[in-house]
C-alpha cells in the first residue's frame, strides 16, 4: 500500500525517537504541523496498517465553577467570617455578622453551618471560639490551597489522580465549587514494522492533482504521484443559461425543415375571415367561424380586401365557380369576408403566400402563434403554435406529402408515423398525422391536398400539398408532459432541469 505523504512525514518523524511515546503537541512540532485533523488523519491510517499503535487515555479533570471561581478571588466563605471573627471584640454574635458586611445576606446561614462545622460555635447568639485554633486555620489553608491550585491550571482544569480525594469529595459536595470534565489524551507509538520502514519510502512526493501545460513542460512530474479522480464523487448542478424548451424546439423545427429544402414564411396575427376563412373554402355558416371560437376584432372591425378576391371567393362559395364544384349554395357575404381577426390556423400564411405567388413552385413552411377562443385546461390553450408547411410543384401529391411528414418525425425522433383518413373543407383527400409514442397513437395533425375551390380562385395552375401541426403537442411528447400549461408557467426549477434539446 503507498503511503499519503502526511502518514511519510508522521512515520519520518516518529523514527527520529523510535521508542517513544509521541503525545499530540509533540507530534505537531515534530512534522510542522498546526492542525491536529493531520495527526488524527495520518495517525489513524497509520494504525490501520499497523504501523503505529495508537492509545487513547481518559481522565477526570476538576476545574472551579462560579462560587469556587469567585471564591478564588474573595477568599471562601468559611475563611471569610474566620478571619472577621478572629478580629472581634468577645462576644460578637450573629448580628454583628450580618451588620459586618462580610458576608452577603443569602450566605450568612450558609457560613454559619461551615464555621459550625470547623468546630465554632454559636450560643445564644454569640459565637464560642474554642482555645485551640491550629486546627482550624490548617483546615482552612488546606482548602484555600485546593481553591487556588484548580483557579491556576487556567480553566483546563487539573486532573483527578493529582488531586487530594478527600478535598475533591468535599468541595464537590459543596454547591458550585468545583466542575469535572471528561479528558482524551491520545498518544502514538511506533510498532516493530514502523520502525523497520526504510527512508526510501518515507520520502515526500508532489502531488499532482491537476495537470497543466506548464506542468508537462517540466520533469518533477516524472516522478510523482497522480491524485486519483474519484468519478463516484457528487459533483454540482450546474444551471447555465440556456433557451427556453419551446424556443429550443422551434429551431431545432426550423432547422429540420431547411435542412429538407424548405423556405421559412411568416405572417400577420391580425388577418381576415376572407383569408383565414374564404380562401379555404370554409362555408360562411360553418360552426368553427362563430364567436365561440375566434377571436373576432373591435379594432380592426373590418378591414378592405381587393374586390377580385371577394369576387372569385363569393363565385366559388355560391355555385363552385369554374372549379366544377356546385358550391355551399346560399349567398355570400362580402362583408363576413371583411371582418377583423386573430388567425385561428396557420393556413392562412400559406394560402396568402400561394395567392402572392401563384406561378412559382415552392416548399415553404411556417412556425407561429395562433389564436382560438378555448377554455384552458390539460391539453388546450386559447394561444398555441402551429408547424404550417406547403409544397406546391408539377409533381406534388399525396404519397410526397406522406413521406415528407414521416422524413420530418423521422428527423424528430419518432420514425413510427401513420395518416388516417380525415375531412377539413380545403383539402381533398384530407388526413390526419398519427405519431406512435410509448406505445400510443397520437394525432398531432392535420394534411391534405388543397381542394381546386381553393387553388383556382388564386389561378393555381399545380396541386398544392398542405400541413399543419400542433407545436405545443409535439413538446409534449419531446419533453414529456402530460399538462400543456407546464410550457408556458415559468417554473424556473422545472426549465432549469429540462434537457437541451
Ligand atoms: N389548418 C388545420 C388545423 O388547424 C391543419 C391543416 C393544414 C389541415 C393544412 C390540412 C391542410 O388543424
Amino acid at each position: 500500500m503507498e503511503l499519503s505523504n502526511n502518514e511519510r512525514r508522521m512515520l519520518k518523524s516518529m523514527l527520529s525517537k523510535p521508542e517513544k511515546i509521541w503525545h499530540l503537541d509533540e507530534l505537531l512540532t515534530a512534522c510542522a504541523w498546526d492542525d491536529q485533523a493531520h495527526v488524527a488523519g495520518a495517525g489513524g491510517s497509520l494504525a490501520n496498517s499497523g504501523f503505529i499503535t495508537e492509545t487513547e487515555q481518559r481522565s477526570k479533570l476538576w476545574r472551579l465553577a462560579s462560587e469556587g471561581s469567585a471564591a478564588a478571588e474573595n477568599g471562601l466563605l468559611e475563611q471569610r467570617i474566620w478571619d472577621w471573627l478572629s478580629v472581634q471584640e468577645k462576644d460578637s454574635g450573629m448580628k454583628d455578622l450580618q451588620d459586618s458586611g462580610v458576608v452577603g445576606k443569602k450566605e450568612a446561614g450558609a457560613g454559619v453551618g461551615l464555621i459550625k462545622d470547623l468546630g465554632i460555635q454559636l450560643i445564644a447568639g454569640k459565637f464560642v471560639i474554642p482555645n485551640v485554633t491550629e486546627a482550624i486555620t490548617a483546615t482552612l489553608e488546606i482548602r484555600e490551597r485546593f481553591i487556588s491550585e484548580l483557579s491556576n491550571s487556567g480553566g483546563i482544569g487539573v486532573p483527578e489522580n493529582d488531586l487530594d480525594a478527600n478535598l475533591v469529595d468535599y468541595f464537590n459536595r459543596r454547591k458550585g465549587i468545583i466542575v469535572s470534565s471528561e479528558d482524551v489524551v491520545r498518544t502514538w507509538q511506533l510498532t516493530e514494522k514502523g520502525r523497520s520502514v526504510s527512508d526510501s519510502e518515507l520520502v515526500e512526493k508532489l502531488v499532482i492533482a491537476e495537470i497543466t501545460p506548464e506542468l508537462l513542460q517540466g520533469e518533477e512530474w516524472r516522478n510523482a504521484d497522480f491524485k486519483p479522480y474519484d468519478v463516484a464523487r457528487d459533483a454540482p448542478v450546474l444551471t447555465a443559461g440556456k433557451s427556453h424548451p419551446m424556443q429550443a424546439l422551434i429551431e431545432r423545427i426550423r432547422s429540420i425543415f431547411l435542412e429538407m429544402g424548405f423556405t421559412e414564411i411568416e405572417g400577420d396575427y391580425v388577418t381576415t375571415a376572407g383569408w383565414n376563412m374564404d380562401a379555404l373554402f370554409i362555408p360562411q355558416d360553418h360552426p368553427a367561424r362563430e364567436m365561440q371560437d375566434t377571436f373576432y376584432l373591435d379594432n380592426p372591425e373590418s378591414v378592405p380586401l381587393p374586390s377580385e378576391y371577394i369576387r372569385q371567393w363569393s363565385e366559388v362559395h355560391e355555385h363552385g365557380g369554374d372549379t366544377g364544384s356546385t358550391g355551399w349554395g346560399g349567398e355570400f357575404s362580402a362583408e363576413i369576408s371583411q371582418m377583423g381577426m386573430l388567425r385561428t390556423h396557420t393556413t392562412v400564411n400559406t394560402i396568402r403566400h400561394l395567392a402572392d405567388n401563384p406561378s412559382e413552385p415552392c416548399r415553404v413552411f411556417g412556425i407561429g402563434r395562433v389564436f382560438r377562443k378555448e377554455s384552458i385546461d390539460r391539453t388546450h390553450l386559447p394561444e398555441f403554435h402551429q408547424i404550417e408547411g406547403i409544397i406546391m410543384e408539377p409533381n406534388a401529391s399525396l404519397p410526397m406529402l406522406v413521406t415528407t411528414l414521416k422524413e420530418f418525425y423521422k428527423k424528430m425522433g419518432y420514425p413510427e408515423v401513420r395518416v388516417r383518413p380525415a375531412y377539413f373543407p380545403y383539402t381533398e383527400p384530407s388526413m390526419e398525422v398519427e405519431v406512435k409514442w410509448r406505445g400510443q397513437w397520437l394525432e398531432l395533425g392535420g394534411a391534405g391536398i388543397f381542394r381546386p375551390e381553393v387553388t383556382e380562385p388564386l389561378g393555381l395552375k399545380w396541386p398544392v400539398c398542405a400541413w399543419g401541426m400542433g407545436l405545443e403537442r409535439l413538446a409534449m411528447l419531446v419533453l414529456g408532459l402530460d399538462d400543456i400549461r407546464q410550457l408556458y408557467i415559468s417554473d424556473l426549477e422545472w426549465l432549469s432541469n429540462q434537457p437541451m434539446l
